[in-house]
């Protein structure tokens, strides 16, 4: 669960490297590295922490000038975040070099193998087995290509590597089995990376390794073959991202930013989609008598996708009558889950590579199931492997907490539900022009949301020492409720759960004392009174115990107010649409109370933003 990247050209090796890496952080930061390769060897540098101790040292005491290098930030596994156990890992004698994303499962086997014959180990990594096997391998072949489809063979579990050597400068090679690896194409340069934010700062022209492929770069030229050498040649797309909406332009945070860009994600997703009473979607193979046939869809997906996925189920259902089940996708993958070709599975990622996630796409394939990706990064490795993909445009998400992709998840679900009703004849045509009338509407309500947040900032202030807080909702604000949840323990370190409402007399009523804050996410009195009418009571019983609470409630909902400590103010949507701007405030409470803290909210502890091993 690392970030790699590799270079070859003239612009600066290790600045190119290095910003690959800054882009890459989020999958993993707890160590970081760089390689160049220095005539006869490899010049080094590796670093336990973030990539600004590895900046700091490469300020102090720089790398010399090269043109081909590669670097690594990681997530540790095998062995401590140390300096030792920090990518790159060196091979035959300083002359190689090698990085690593993955497991490799058989390394303790190769690692007494090759101690057997000699190796001396310098970290408790299972990544180094490959760069001394890779050393070896070279010795023989000549060639790090050669030596990189022999050693590929012997490894066991999923990696992508790349690899140098100072007896080939110019030259680094890439090869991938189950984790991904994308080529950038400049003009006499060429890079790699664990995806397309590593170099579309300076190239918008991609291709993706698909599974079990080498590929060799030189200045001039990006070589791609299987595992057994046969020449492939990858599919080249362009990357729609601007790569400055990768910075952080004037703000304190990713995070911050990505927030108040919720509006554009809503509106990007929606862009060319929407007609005045249809949705119009290009789903490939998933076509109208395939969507006509299924009767059951089964969505996967972990963290906050799983989430918006709860919210993605009730529109679904409610609108196209086909039942609809939510499964997280670890959980999903290791049962025996009933599937056939009449099932959809629709897996939803932001990032397109959580393992668990994909693992449970081929599960999916494997037993018939038909397949379809809502995914936010071009290129990635879910949508490819799914049969169709309906992509999210919410831009790059570099913040590990998922804020603005969320409400993009909720936007695709929906348009895929309003299109699902109209091939299934489900939704009269009216009906559907209405929902789209008012999803029109919500990048302005998502604006003016963002706008009036001040009783958010206030109260992040106020409870910023707080030990627990509580996350109430029914129907779609249940979700909302688990999201707002999440979101506070992920970044605060404060104890948070989420629970629908109904169930709160089931247990956890027992947890309210005095003072306890309980979040209460209120459905519209107009929209929905006999739910409105349902939460209240849940109000009511959790306010007789001294819970303070704090409801989010449409703007004319007056009801509320005798049972509200505070009151966060949305405006009044359409009851499948009301989680895009309800989990705003939420959102914005928990980076508030974060920072009040202190605390990095951009890079929490423990977390990667793309969980890449499972
Ligand atoms: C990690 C991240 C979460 C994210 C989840 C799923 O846990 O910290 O923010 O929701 O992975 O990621 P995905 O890229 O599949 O949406």
């Amino acid at each position: 669960m690392c970030g790699i990247v590799g270079y070859t050209g003239e612009r600066g090796t290790v600045d190119v490297l290095l910003e690959g890496l800054s882009r890459l952080e989020y999958r993993g930061y707890d160590s970081a590295g760089v390689s160049v390769i220095d005539g006869e060897h490899i010049a080094l540098r590796k670093k336990g922490g973030k990539l600004a101790v590895l900046r700091a040292s490469l300020e102090d005491a720089p790398l010399p000038a090269s043109a081909t290098g590669i670097g690594h930030t990681r997530w540790a596994t095998h062995g401590g975040p140390t300096d030792e156990n920090a990518h790159p890992h060196i091979g035959d004698d300083g002359r190689l070099s090698l990085i690593h994303n993955g497991i490799i499962e058989n390394f303790a086997e190769l690692r007494a193998e090759l101690e057997a014959a000699g190796e001396a180990f310098a970290s408790e990594t299972d990544t180094e087995a490959a760069a001394k096997l890779l050393g070896r391998a070279y010795r023989e072949t000549g060639d790090l290509t050669a030596a990189m489809r022999q050693v590929v063979k012997r490894l066991h579990g999923q990696f992508t590597l790349l690899a140098m050597h100072a007896e080939q400068p110019g030259v680094v090679v890439g090869a991938s089995h189950n984790s991904p690896l994308l080529v950038g194409y400049g003009e006499g340069e060429h890079f790699l990376g664990s995806d397309v934010s590593a170099f579309v700062k300076f190239t918008p022209s991609a291709a993706a390794l698909d599974n079990d492929q080498i590929v060799t770069i030189t200045r001039d030229s990006a070589s791609v073959t299987d595992f057994d050498g046969n020449a492939v040649e990858p599919k080249r797309f362009e990357v729609s991202w601007d790569a400055s909406a990768a910075e952080k332009g004037g703000w304190n945070s990713f995070m911050a930013k990505e927030i108040s860009e919720g509006p554009e994600a809503v509106e990007n997703t929606m862009r060319g989609r929407l007609a005045d009473s249809r949705v119009e979607l290009d789903l490939g193979a998933l076509d109208d008598e395939v969507l006509r046939s299924i009767d059951r869809i089964v969505i996967v997906a972990c963290g906050t996708a799983n989430y918006s996925g709860l919210v993605g189920k009730y529109a679904i259902e409610t609108w196209a009558r086909v039942p609809v089940e939510v499964d997280l996708a670890h959980e999903f993958r290791y049962r025996d889950p009933v599937l056939d070709e009449r099932t959809l599975v629709i897996s939803i990622s932001q990032s397109g590579e959580t393992m668990d996630t994909k693992m449970a796409v081929q599960h999916a394939k494997a037993q018939g199931a038909r397949t379809l990706s809502i995914c936010n990064t071009q290129g990635a490795t879910i949508p490819r492997e799914s049969e169709a993909v309906l992509y999210t445009h919410a831009g790059p998400e570099v913040a590990v907490a998922s804020t603005k992709a969320f409400l993009a998840q909720v936007i695709g679900q929906l348009l895929f539900g309003l299109h699902l009703a109209r091939v299934r004849g489900t939704m009269a045509d009216e009906a559907i022009a209405e929902v789209i009338a008012e999803m029109r509407e919500l990048p302005a309500e998502l604006r003016q949301v963002l706008a009036e947040q001040e009783a958010v900032h206030e109260l992040a202030h106020w409870m910023a020492d707080s030990r627990s807080v509580l996350f109430l909702g029914r129907h779609v604000g249940y979700p909302v409720a688990l999201e707002g949840a999440l979101k506070l323990k992920e970044i605060s370190y404060i104890h948070a759960e989420g629970f629908a409402g109904g169930e709160l007399k089931h247990g956890p009523i027992a947890l309210i004392e005095p003072g306890q804050v309980v979040f209460v996410v209120v459905p519209s009195p107009r929209n929905e009174p006999l739910l409105h009418s349902k939460i209240v009571s849940n109000i009511q019983e959790i306010r007789a115990r001294g819970a303070r609470v704090i409801v989010v409630a449409e703007a004319g909902d007056a009801a509320v107010l005798p049972y509200a400590d505070v009151v966060l103010r949305v405006p009044l949507t359409l009851p499948m649409l009301e989680p895009v701007l309800q989990v705003v405030p939420l959102h914005i409470f928990a980076l508030e109370l974060a920072t009040a803290k202190g605390l990095d909210v951009d890079q929490p502890r423990n977390l990667a933003k793309s969980v890449t091993v499972e």
